[in-house]
């Protein structure tokens, strides 16, 4: 039995995926370090600093520490303005849909996010006052595969792992769940994630679940 489903953010409730991908395009194209959406795949789930140590794998140079963050605080800020842009029209139908009438059977909704802005999007959303509770890229210590950020969603949700369904766009995070002992619904990108209980053509089939 499922009590409570823990969301992924980016590339699930909305499309900051590809907004990710044009900062972090344009920091890698000001370096000269060739990156296409292909790359793009293995940042899912990522923190911000591992995202940047997987584009410095193709660069040619050898940055410090310092010029790492300069390079981290450019793509955010970047990054940030695509998020400022962004309204509860960004919210699709589908989704606000499908998460009032999940919340209409009971069950308890959560974010898990490796992202450190996602008040910030949430709020741009209008969403963020909806879940019943929020962990994000703020409060863990390790990100997606480590299961952290799901434990910390059901720990303050107060329901067992075993009770939780995370619903992912990215395979890292699919891998998250599993390690918490946690049912994954796997959408878009990770579609084809072997290990996942669901899969899932479009949000709203999350409705089609017996929980
Ligand atoms: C995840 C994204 O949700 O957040 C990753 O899938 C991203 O691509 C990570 O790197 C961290 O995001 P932020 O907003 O803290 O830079
Ligand atoms: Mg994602």
């Amino acid at each position: 039995k499922m009590k409570a489903i823990i969301f992924d953010l980016d590339g699930v409730i909305c499309s900051t995926d590809h907004y990710h991908y044009l900062a972090w395009k344009s920091l890698a194209d000001d370096l000269n370090i060739p990156f296409d959406e292909k790359d793009n795949e293995r940042l899912r789930g990522v923190s911000r600093m591992e995202s940047l140590d997987i584009i410095l794998e193709k660069s040619k140079e050898n940055y410090s520490l310092k010029e790492k963050e300069q390079f981290a605080d450019r793509k955010n800020k970047l990054y940030q303005q695509y998020l400022l842009k962004m309204s509860t029209k960004d919210l699709s139908k589908e989704v606000k849909e499908t998460l009032e009438q999940l919340r209409k059977k009971g069950l308890k909704l959560a974010i898990g996010s490796s992202s450190k802005n996602t008040m910030l999007i949430l709020k741009q959303l209008g969403l963020d006052t909806f879940f019943d509770a929020i962990s994000d890229g703020n409060s863990i210590q390790y990100s997606k595969p480590h299961p952290e950020v799901f434990m910390k969603a059901a720990d303050l949700l107060n329901i067992p792992y075993k009770e939780c369904l995370v619903v992912e766009d990215a395979i890292s995070g699919c891998f998250a769940a599993k390690s918490a002992s946690m049912n994954v619904a796997a959408l878009s990108s990770a579609y084809h994630c072997t290990f996942a209980d669901y899969h899932l053509n479009c949000f709203k089939e999350l409705l089609d679940i017996k929980y």
